[in-house]
């Protein structure tokens, strides 16, 4: 069965199930500036998790291509990449524990051919706040789940909120616990260890995730979602692993070819064990690469970019290990072509990107010969080598510890590979607690001060509109609890003067005390509106639509073809925004900046009047 005819087969079965498909989002999200990407289906969903409205419906599927920037080094086995295709459905306040698991079981065993046998599941056995998952359990059973095949684990397995168990939650965060499914890839060797030992050593793959939402943290701990929603994930990858008996999702035609090419590179078999994790670490970072590529991201020493720079500096080095020679790096062009082939017509066009994608590559790749040169040259200055040098050879140029041992070892030193692990850990942590951060500051966190931050933004987006002209456009938002970052086009940098109106105009609607308007309409009514930032929902009927106003003090002269529909502002956005404009208070622009040619940044706060 191919990965095709499974992506295929879940859409159909859930949209005979009065599901509506919706578009998959870009891998990084272009209105949501609380994460650098995309790493699940439900990330978009978020305020329809909470209670709004979504304008197709209450069932919802697609399937989603996601990054996980933060498995980067778990990559290397049978099962765990950084990118892959989340398959995934929801119940938005409509079906709940009973039928999500009758749907995911009969996918399982009547489309996939899946023997319920081979099948363990995994569910949450309750904690202080929130009790044990029972339910899941008897549903199992009556669905024919063998009570040996079922395993209680508490939030660290059986959890699921974007930022993980439930005390890493910020406030404002969503979650719930989930029940997740496994297949046995070696039904014949006796079951004699936990569950979690053999998801661990690879003997069972985790096949998919049904996540019960249902609560909200707040500061006073966890209170229940206005609706119980359905959020499941499964990774088609692993999907089609299994239907297939290979528990090796390198084995499937999601990488097949991309593996072929690597091999065809350095002349070397993945069937040969020391090669395996090599190729498997090239293999997905480079399609990661192409994914990323494709939604616009270059190699830069910045968020995406960064993650993007070390996806192609680590193929490099892992190639270099292959023994497929540093510099110049022989079949890159191959591989990243192949990745295009594998998902030509399905998730990217390959004619329209291979030329882009092969450039960026290539002079990525000669900036790593250029810097690799640098830091040959550094190590040959260092007399004692300690983890912490090979740590900051690894944090500056991009220089893996493997290859940095490799060249002492030739110089007759040895690396003290604890301190190394060590430092990595240290690192790692930090990033850890920095992306959490990311959630806690930015718009996920859907704050009192954050929403406000967020209406105040479509002001401020009309307000350079009106005052500088239809040629303003959104480029990109962030927002924390402190401040809002405003990106747009504008080629040149604006007075103070004009500043100084964006600012007072803002400042005049938010004390008009416009009122703010969510409405669910079709595409068409929206363009009619010419309602801006088309952003994720291209392909969508309808779209959900935030207007301020009507503003009955404008002059209806000033009304220009952007307002027809009489709001002040009217944008394509999944929200949440305050009710009332005055609520906001007082925003006062700090700065304002370039950031690249032709893209200007605003930062402005919330200021006591
Ligand atoms: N959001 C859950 C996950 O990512 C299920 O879709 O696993």
């Amino acid at each position: 069965m191919t990965s095709k005819d499974i992506r295929d087969k879940y859409i159909k079965f859930f949209t005979d199930k009065n599901h509506k498909q919706i578009p998959a989002s870009k891998l990084v999200p272009e209105n949501d500036p609380s994460t650098l990407f995309t790493s699940s289906g439900m990330q978009p969903l978020v305020p329809y998790l909470l209670g709004q409205q979504h304008p197709e419906g209450k069932r919802l599927v697609n399937s989603q291509p996601s990054f996980r920037a933060e498995d980067i080094e778990e990559v290397g086995d049978n099962r765990h990449t950084t990118f892959f295709e989340m398959l995934g459905n929801w119940s938005l306040g409509d079906y709940w524990k009973k039928e999500q698991l009758e749907y995911f079981l009969k996918f399982l065993t009547e489309e996939l051919g899946l023997e319920k046998e081979r099948l363990y599941v995994s569910v949450f056995e309750g904690n202080s706040d929130i009790p044990k998952d029972e339910e899941s359990q008897e549903i199992w059973k009556s669905l024919g789940i063998n009570e040996d095949h079922i395993y209680f684990y508490g939030a660290e397995e059986n959890w699921w909120s974007r930022s993980g168990p439930p005390e890493k939650m910020p406030e404002g965060e969503i979650g719930g616990p989930d029940s997740e499914v496994f297949y046995d890839f070696f039904p014949d060797d006796e079951f004699k260890e936990d569950l979690k030992v053999y998801s661990h050593n690879g003997r069972l793959l985790e096949i998919g995730n049904s996540v019960f939402m249902q609560y909200q943290k707040t500061k006073d701990g966890f209170k229940e979602l206005p609706q119980k929603n359905v959020d499941f994930g499964g990774g088609l990858e692993r999907l089609t692993a299994a239907a297939n008996k290979n528990p090796d999702i390198f084995k499937t035609d999601l990488y097949e070819n991309i593996i072929k090419e690597i091999e065809s590179a350095s002349d070397k078999s993945y069937e040969d064990e020391v090669n395996k994790a090599l190729m498997q670490v090239i293999a997905d970072h480079l399609k990661a690469a192409v994914f990323l590529i494709a939604d616009g991201v270059l190699p830069s020493n910045k968020l995406q970019g960064y993650v993007l720079r070390r996806l192609i500096r680590r193929s490099a080095v892992k190639m270099h290990q292959l023994g497929g020679g540093l510099t110049p790096l022989p079949g890159f062009g191959g591989i990243a072509e192949s990745v295009l082939t594998t998902y030509d017509g399905v998730l990217l066009d390959r004619h329209t990107l291979r030329d882009n994608v092969d450039k960026v590559i290539r002079e990525e790749l000669n900036r790593f010969g250029d810097s690799l040169d640098k830091a040959l040259k550094e190590i040959e200055k260092i007399q004692n080598i300690d983890g912490k040098k090979a740590f900051d050879l690894y944090q500056t140029f991009g220089f893996p510890y493997e290859v940095t041992e490799e060249l002492f070892r030739q110089k007759g030193q040895e690396i003290d590979r604890e301190s190394f692990k060590a430092e990595f850990e240290k690192h790692r942590n930090l990033s850890r607690t920095a992306s959490a951060g990311m959630f806690k500051g930015g718009l996920a966190d859907h704050s009192e001060t954050v929403t406000k931050y967020h209406t105040a933004t479509h002001l401020l987006h009309q307000a350079l509109r009106d005052v500088l002209g239809p040629e303003v456009f959104q480029k990109g938002s962030n927002i924390t609890t402190d401040r809002l970052r405003f990106d747009f086009s504008f080629q040149r940098k604006a007075t103070d003067g004009e500043i100084k109106k964006v600012e007072d105009l803002v400042n005049q609607r938010i004390k008009e005390d416009l009122k703010v308007d969510h409405m669910i309409i079709s595409l068409e009514e929206a363009k009619g509106m010419n309602a801006i930032g088309l952003f994720n929902e291209k392909y969508a009927d309808k779209v959900s639509i935030y207007g301020i106003g009507p503003n009955f003090t404008l002059d209806p002269d000033a009304l220009d073809q952007r307002n027809r529909s009489g709001y002040y502002s009217a944008e394509f956005c999944g929200g949440p925004h305050v009710e009332h404009t005055n609520v906001i208070g007082k925003i006062s622009i700090v700065k304002e900046e370039a950031i690249s040619a032709g893209i200007r940044r605003i930062r402005a706060e919330i200021v006591l009047n």
